[in-house]
């Protein structure tokens, strides 16, 4: 029997997001699901698995590793590298048939050997730099002529151009629409030119839930499926249900007197006598960070809590006062719902001052995920 502590995954919750994508995108627009980073932290395979169910077009990885761990789970759908690969990989993504995304000539000119060698015409996204200053072809210098080199390759078969917004979840639009309006020049000039690219997107979650006309032929939405809105004002937020909760149980307990000190540095002091300590078999390693230390809330027996000492590599306590009768065995959730009450995510990441996309992922490999399907009977 493993230890309590697992990163619960409802995927209930993740069809009902990805039908929440489906109503502000209406029919048209294809879907892009990422799945990079172990599907921020939910789990690649399951996650894949359901997309393909659901009818989702392509997936979105980061690098062949992903890839390759996915086609080996025998997942089938198109596998977009989001990011730019090494000249070096190129052999790589063609014999896993993964899809690379284009930045620059030295990738493209691998790629077409690659797949000479292989004998393969190999499917390719080009990105365009409209404002994220990461990769992508300059959308006035370089976008053109870059997308009819790569559209003529009798090697290669340009899918997809794309680009990235760096900040469609700020309440002022006005850059984002300049960015849609860059792409949108690319349009017109290649197909004026009598290039077809069959598919062209922009569109993140903020701007599947802000910005229609960001939506494009393609969307790619990320955080919104996992159940969490991209910013505070998204207006999908109050649809979107959370897919992770993370939960531990309490592994041991004793009553202690006033000003017994709890943990490293002894940064807590009992403050009552006879107050019923918890032990929690989470920390640091599992990606329950220390800046949590004496701050974050915690639920136990559907009530509220707060870490009490310092987070510690494998555990945390926490300082249930004098009145408390919870037992050895009784669940701990670190976010998510217990009961009438809730930790959000979105708190733990103001606490730590960071974006829920870096709670979820950073919830670690030693934390086992459990997969759940709160809709089947
Ligand atoms: C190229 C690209 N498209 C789409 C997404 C999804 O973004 P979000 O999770 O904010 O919807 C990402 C996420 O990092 C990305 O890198």
């Amino acid at each position: 029997m493993p230890r309590p502590t697992q990163a619960l995954v409802d995927l209930a919750a993740i069809r009902h997001n990805l039908g929440v994508v489906r109503r502000l995108v209406g029919p048209a627009p294809k879907l892009l699901i990422p799945v990079k980073a172990d599907a921020y932290g939910h789990g690649a395979v399951p996650v894949a698995r359901l997309c393909e169910q659901l009818g989702v077009d392509l997936l979105g990885i980061a690098t062949v590793e992903e890839g390759l761990a996915l086609r080996e789970a025998g997942i089938g759908l198109p596998l977009i590298l989001l990011g730019n690969i090494l000249p070096t990989e190129a052999a790589a993504v063609v014999s896993h048939g993964l899809t690379a995304s284009l930045s620059d000539a030295d990738v493209a000119a691998a790629l077409c050997r690659a797949a000479r060698q292989a004998g393969q015409r190999v499917p390719v996204f080009v990105e365009v730099d409209t404002g994220m200053g990461r990769v992508g072809v300059h959308p006035c210098e370089q976008a053109d002529r870059f997308i009819t080199d790569i559209a003529g390759r009798p090697e290669l078969l340009l899918q997809a151009v794309f680009s990235h917004f760096p900040c469609a979840d700020e309440p002022d639009a006005r850059f984002a629409h300049e960015q849609v309006r860059r792409l949108q020049a690319v349009r017109s000039r290649v197909e004026a030119a009598g290039v077809r690219v069959p598919l062209w997107s922009m569109a993140n979650s903020s701007a599947v839930c802000d910005l229609p006309t960001a939506h494009l032929d393609l969307v790619r939405p990320g955080i919104m499926v996992y159940g969490y809105p991209p910013s505070p004002e998204a207006r999908c937020g109050a649809d979107l249900r959370p897919a992770m909760s993370l939960r531990s149980a309490i592994v041991f307990l004793k009553r202690v007197r006033r000003g017994t000190s709890l943990g490293y540095g002894r940064t807590y002091e009992v403050p009552v006598d006879q107050s019923l300590v918890a032990t929690v078999p989470i920390g640091y390693a599992d990606g329950y960070a220390r800046a949590l230390s004496n701050r974050a809330p915690v639920l136990i027996g559907g009530r509220r809590y707060r870490v009490s000492g310092r987070v510690s590599m494998d555990q945390i306590t926490v300082d249930l006062g004098p009145d408390s009768q919870a037992q050895v065995g009784d669940e701990v959730v670190l976010f998510g719902q217990q009961g009438p009450s809730t930790v959000p995510v979105s708190e733990i990441a103001g606490l730590l001052d960071t974006i829920v996309y870096e709670v979820t992922c950073g919830v670690s490999r030693r934390v086992p995920r459990a997969w759940i399907d709160a809709d089947e009977p």
